[in-house]
């Protein structure tokens, strides 16, 4: 800090509060170049969607119209909230006219959106999650929002996103929006993972945190126990072996960025395996678990599916759901090892209980 800094409020840094968001974007690349510039101006209009997201929150408990279901479902199949759509829309309102992305896809809608008045100059797709958590909404309970950007990568003559069914490691910036206490934003342009909180006294996401680092091993593990009885026995194997060894402690809020970001900070496992209902999971590959795999990898982390690294994995179609395991790679190895202590066994015809649990 220079000597002007000194005289100032101690809690406040004048360094500190002028390493915005763009700012930070821009001293991620080595030149000014135009992609640069574009992937700046593309961060900051999901901070300002962020913004308006955060706005409409803060206020939705006194608002007429601003929670609750809408009635409809979604191509998941999943009933729809309100806010989903709000924060669905905002989204393509704050691409549209921008002249940098020239299409949305999102998990709220069936087909990719497209923008054609900015297709010819933009040649980015952003895929998000708007409202991750939905049913935190009504309840006033932390949300989120995931994000990816993926280059434009040939035709989608059907605009279907067809040319979307690419691995993770396309993704050229991911990130995320935690609405919580304060909003913050964390995102990775493949160069370390990064946290910004927004002040709004200024409007403007501040760094909070640069190249954050997930502990090797955390005492956290975090999923849904409810579903114990509909997981495959590996996985039951595994929660039992928490249950009776010290140092463990369960931490689930049913929205995953949430979760995430506890384990990003402080180490441990989130997981959402498989169900009989829904082998594949709940969460979805390219709006949900891709983006926050390049995240964990990113800071020093693992994602995986059980038996695959999640940022290897192609999809078949753009709403595919995928298993996962991510956090620190200490944990996220040990869930992998009761599955393939369990496929071994299988295939052996061992029927017995893995030696760890008895
Ligand atoms: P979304 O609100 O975008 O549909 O995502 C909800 C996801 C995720 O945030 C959370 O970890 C998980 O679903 C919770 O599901 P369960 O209620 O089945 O545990
Ligand atoms: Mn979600
Ligand atoms: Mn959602």
């Amino acid at each position: 800090m220079g000597n002007s800094g000194q005289n100032l409020v101690p809690e406040y840094s004048l360094d500190r509060d002028c390493t915005t968001l763009s700012r930070h974007v821009l001293q991620q690349f080595s030149s000014f170049t135009t992609e640069a510039q574009d992937i700046s101006a593309i961060m900051s209009r999901v901070a300002l969607a962020a913004k308006l997201i955060t706005r409409r929150l803060s206020r939705a408990g006194l608002m007429a119209g601003a929670l609750g279901f809408t009635g409809e479902t979604n191509v998941q199949g999943e009933s729809v909230k309100k806010m989903d759509i709000y924060a669905n829309d905002v989204f393509i309102s704050v691409f549209k006219q921008s002249g940098l992305v020239c299409r949305l896809a999102s998990e709220e809608m069936e087909k990719p959106y497209y923008i054609p008045e900015n297709c010819p100059i933009g040649k980015y797709t952003l895929l998000y999650d708007p409202i991750d958590g939905s049913s935190n909404v009504d309840i006033n309970l932390n949300v989120g929002a995931i994000f990816a950007l993926r280059q434009q990568q040939g035709d989608d003559i059907d605009q279907t996103g067809s040319d979307l069914l690419q691995n993770g490691h396309k993704q050229i910036a991911v990130g995320y929006v935690l609405y919580g206490p304060s909003t913050v934003l964390v995102y990775s342009l493949g160069k370390g993972v990064h946290s910004f909180i927004l002040d709004p006294s200024l409007g403007e996401f501040i760094l909070a945190e640069e190249n954050i680092q997930i502990p090797t091993h955390g005492p956290v593990y975090s999923v849904n126990e409810g579903n114990y009885w509909q997981w495959e026995e590996s996985i039951r194997e595994y929660i039992r072996y928490v249950h009776r060894h010290e140092g463990y402690t369960a931490r689930y809020s049913g929205a995953l960025v949430g979760d995430f970001h506890r384990i990003l900070l402080q180490g441990g496992v989130f997981l959402y395996p498989g169900t009989v209902k829904n082998p594949a999971g709940k969460l979805r590959l390219l709006y949900e678990s891709a983006p926050l795999a390049f995240l964990a990898e990113q800071a020093g982390g693992k994602a995986s599916t059980g038996t695959e690294r999640v940022l290897d994995v192609i999809p078949e179609k753009i709403h595919q759901r995928s298993p996962l395991v991510i956090g620190s790679v200490e944990d996220v190895k040990l869930v992998e090892s009761f599955i393939q202590d369990w496929t071994r066994r299988e295939s052996e015809g061992v029927r017995e209980m893995s030696a760890r649990n008895k």
